[in-house]
């Protein structure tokens, strides 16, 4: 069994859709995929609406989801943690207790470009088409993860 965190800031717009493509390109007797964000301002909420609908665009239900914050305990809970951008994974790095932890932080982007540390850009203050730009990243990341796991 191989456990993959998404983590983005809110857990609504980045992570949660990272969550959903992930889960809908792997095996779920093989792998759990859960997401977290690392600020509290949204916790028990749902996905933004326009995650949501870029989502359903692509078939793709996500509005079970419902946002938590990251927590120590997720370090050991999960085998990998992606983080959307270098904001996340610089306070990921900070917060892990021990060097295996800090092994398991990863930008996802770089499941498609190695080593170069590229962002997913927070959509939140933007429109539509950031969410669908969003989308667009993590579909292709998700896909280089789903290959390398089976
Ligand atoms: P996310 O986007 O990190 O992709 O979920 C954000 C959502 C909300 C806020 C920031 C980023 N916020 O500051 O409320």
């Amino acid at each position: 069994m191989t456990r993959i965190l998404m983590v983005c800031l809110g857990n609504i717009c980045r992570s949660p859709l990272a969550e959903g493509i992930l889960q809908s390109k792997v095996n779920p007797k093989e792998v759990v995929v859960d997401s977290a964000g690392l600020g509290g301002y949204h916790v028990g909420e749902l996905p933004d609406k326009r995650s949501i609908q870029v989502a359903e665009e692509h078939s793709l239900n996500i509005a079970n989801q419902r946002a938590r914050q990251f927590q120590l305990s997720d370090f050991e809970d999960f085998d990998i943690i992606y983080a959307m951008d270098q904001q996340n994974r610089d306070r990921l790095l900070e917060m892990a207790p021990t060097e295996e932890a800090k092994r398991k932080v990863k930008m996802i982007l770089d499941e498609v470009f190695p080593g170069e540390s590229l962002e997913v850009p927070d959509p939140y203050y933007d429109a539509m088409f950031a969410f669908r730009n969003v989308y667009k990243m993590l579909d292709e990341a998700c896909n280089s993860i789903a290959q390398k796991i089976e």
